[in-house]
């Protein structure tokens, strides 16, 4: 008999960001881009906003949502509230995960940086200028093939990604794939799935995931393929652009189903939801269609 976790517990904590952008400052003090919540939505999960602010100030949803994502965005990753946040979340993480609580964390653009700061403990960015252009990621030997990120992946799928420029990236700094090769610590937490050439030739690492630890990372935007449509900005809306952000969304949802953290009373946790929030139209005066301000 194999008993499957009931479908109620699979919900993503989404840390919110402190506004950094004077014109989206009048609507809230933090913010998610509505396209991260559609991501984890499409991969079939839940999303409970967590207020980076709030968590600061001694309110823990610790234990109700079964696993973290942190998304792009431009705040300082050692300084802000958003950074802090993510330290003390992903200190607990580390924890859960070494008694055998599966707590999975995927860090966007921002959050694969902060991702690199929290393992190093020291900020290891420099300028890999990527702004505003698309890539076929160039997979490391061995790297995706034996990857879990990329399991599910069909193989032609695999070569689109590789050839065709798929992967959306939004970025002024990075590490440098000697960077993370020289240093012990990343080394040896992360796996280098792929590599890209940023705009002065410096190349930089694309894609991480954790040894040990479920962790993954993006330098790149998966959910700007379906969920973000300005024409001014390099957004890959192919059918093979789609499948990829699809299928990265389902393995990263179905990572969740593997722990065991739950609410406790269905009231508790229609309280937390996104639901009680709603996005505002913010595309004539943002990159973004849709934003939930908290
Ligand atoms: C692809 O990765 C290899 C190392 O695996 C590197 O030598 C090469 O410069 C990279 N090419 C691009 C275009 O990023
Ligand atoms: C972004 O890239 C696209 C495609 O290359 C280009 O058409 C557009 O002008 C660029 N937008 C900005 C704001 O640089
Ligand atoms: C953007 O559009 C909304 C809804 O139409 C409107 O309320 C708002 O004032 C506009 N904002 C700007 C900065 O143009």
């Amino acid at each position: 008999l194999v008993l499957q976790y009931p479908a109620q517990t699979s919900f993503s904590g989404i840390l919110t960001q402190e506004v950094q952008d004077p014109d989206m400052k009048p609507y809230g003090r933090t913010y998610i881009p509505s396209s991260y919540v559609k991501y984890i939505e499409s991969g079939g999960g839940r999303v409970i906003p967590i207020s980076s602010v709030e968590f600061l100030n001694g309110r823990c949803l610790c234990s109700l949502f079964d696993r973290l994502l942190l998304i792009g965005g431009t705040v300082d990753l050692q300084t802000s509230d958003f950074a802090h946040a993510a330290k003390i979340y992903f200190r607990l993480a580390l924890k859960a995960n070494d008694v055998g609580d599966y707590f999975p964390i995927w860090g966007t653009c921002l959050g694969f940086q902060l991702l690199t700061v929290l393992v190093a403990e020291e900020n290891l960015l420099s300028k890999t200028p990527a702004e505003n252009i698309s890539l076929p990621l160039n997979f490391t030997s061995g790297g995706a093939a034996s990857s879990r990120m990329f399991e599910a992946f069909p193989p032609e799928l695999l070569t689109a990604l590789s050839q065709e420029a798929l992967a959306a990236n939004f970025h002024h700094f990075g590490v440098t794939d000697q960077m993370f090769m020289r240093n012990e610590k990343l080394r040896s937490f992360f796996s280098v799935l792929s590599l890209n050439k940023a705009e002065n030739g410096v190349v930089f690492v694309s894609t991480m995931e954790g040894r040990k630890y479920p962790f993954y990372g993006v330098q790149w935007h998966p959910e700007v393929n379906r969920f973000q449509w300005n024409p001014l900005y390099s957004f890959p809306h192919s059918r093979n652009a789609e499948r990829m952000s699809s299928l990265l969304a389902e393995f990263f949802v179905n990572e969740g189903r593997r722990s065991s953290h739950h609410f406790i009373q269905a009231e508790e946790e229609s309280k937390e939801l996104i639901y009680n929030y709603n996005p505002l139209y913010v595309a004539n005066f943002t990159s973004y269609e849709q934003i939930y301000f908290f």
